[in-house]
């Protein structure tokens, strides 16, 4: 019997990026499981985001490429792990238009090389520990590509409020929706999606497979929408917003995302899908307009080369990103109905905790910005 309570031993890949730091921090904090975070520190790893757990007993850290089979052999005897959460990717959009090469190398090849082997050791284990073994695949929204937006609704239906057209018209992503990715980065995640699939009916390897909205939060990337629109006001640089800035995203708090996975991980259905959404859709443009204003409570404006009166005085229209999704919304009525789950923030309460988070890190960014990435827009087509 898969007991949820018994201390287990959990491999999570991609444990120094944004989520995977996230979910070590919640499985080091409220569990008694016991945490090997394996991760190759790209660009988009940084140790400094587990500073408050890698002292624990229960943590260890192993640097170690998902595309390299001997080394992901050897961490899999060597720890015997009940469960592998697999964050491990290459996530953004704009670096997937301007290099897919990693993308397919981390997200496609690392993900099978990793299939393969944990089906090498899963078949090694016996009894209890073989019957529960799980393997748990983090995937994304972005699979399903786009859905429609509003704007291209109202013209059609001039009479109705914008609520009775968006509950009457805009479908949401389920765990059936079929998969159209449009960008490399959401194609190698679908590849990924399928292989894992694959493995589940082909080989029998218990697996499961989320897939999730946009996560904001602290410890996000700061090429990222969210923490790019915090640091660029503070510093008085443009605000960079694609096309007209009415993408609609469902933002869900990173803490809720890892609360969620490990749900999933330790009690979901093996061989399902289960969707994670924060029931938050925003247009880009509040979403930076909203940050705006909470900055302009809690950081006075100051010091900057170009005199404003407001942050939104710095936002810039750019051209859009090629290939650019229109709208993501999910439905969570599944792992709501069958795990429980719900997201305990609101966009408004969370939001609020990120920008404070930010202003209250703001060595955390200095460090991770250190490298070759300082905020420059990557991913324009010629
Ligand atoms: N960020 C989001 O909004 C979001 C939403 C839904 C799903 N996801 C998925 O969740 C997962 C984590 O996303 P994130 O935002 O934390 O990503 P991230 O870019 O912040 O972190 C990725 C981590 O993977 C590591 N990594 C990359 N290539 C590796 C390799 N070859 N071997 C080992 N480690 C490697 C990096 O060093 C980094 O620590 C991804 O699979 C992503 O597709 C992200």
């Amino acid at each position: 019997m898969n007991d949820k309570n018994t201390a287990k031993i959990i491999i999570v890949t991609g444990g120094a990026g944004f989520i995977g730091s996230a979910v070590i921090r919640e499985l080091i904090n409220q569990t008694e499981h016991s945490v090997i975070n394996v991760d190759k520190l790209t660009y988009a790893g940084n140790l400094e985001s587990l500073k408050t757990i890698d002292q624990n007993s229960r943590y260890t850290f192993e640097q170690v490429d998902i595309c390299d089979a001997l080394n992901i052999k050897r961490v899999l005897a060597s720890y015997q792990p009940d469960i592998i959460m697999h964050l491990a990717a290459e996530s953004h959009v704009d670096r997937s238009i301007y290099g897919p090469s990693e993308f397919i190398q981390t997200n496609i090849v690392g993900t099978y090389t990793l299939l393969e082997q944990a089906r090498v050791y899963w078949n090694t284990l016996e009894g209890d520990k073989k019957a529960n073994f799980r393997f748990h695949h983090i995937s994304t929204d972005e699979v399903y590509g786009d859905l429609p937006h509003p704007d291209e609704l109202s013209g059609h239906c001039e009479e109705q409020s914008d609520e009775a057209i968006h509950d009457a018209a805009l479908p949401l992503f389920t765990e059936v929706t079929a998969y159209a990715p449009s960008s490399p980065y959401s194609a190698s995640k679908a590849g990924s999606d399928h292989l894992v699939r694959a493995w589940q009916r082909t080989y029998g390897l218990p697996t499961l497979v989320t897939n999730c909205s946009n996560n904001y939060g602290p410890f996000h990337f700061p090429e990222k929408l969210i923490p790019l629109v915090i640091l660029n006001a503070l510093e008085g640089k443009p605000l960079p917003i694609y096309g007209k800035g009415n993408q609609i995203r469902d933002w869900l708090y990173v803490e809720d995302h890892a609360r969620a996975l490990i749900k999933v991980a330790t009690e979901g259905r093996i061989s399902q899908t289960y969707n994670i959404g924060g029931h938050n859709e925003k247009q880009n443009i509040e979403v930076v307009d909203v940050i705006c204003e909470i900055l302009s409570e809690l950081a006075a404006i100051k010091n900057l080369k170009f005199k404003i009166k407001h942050y939104k005085d710095l936002k810039v229209f750019v051209k859009d990103r090629p290939g650019h999704d229109t709208r993501y919304a999910i439905d969570a009525s599944k792992i709501q109905r069958e795990l429980g789950w719900t997201p305990l923030e609101t966009f408004e309460s969370g939001i609020r905790k990120t920008v404070q988070w930010y202003l209250d890190n703001q060595a955390w960014c200095q460090h991770v910005q250190d490298g070759s990435y300082q905020r420059e827009r990557l991913g324009e087509t010629k």
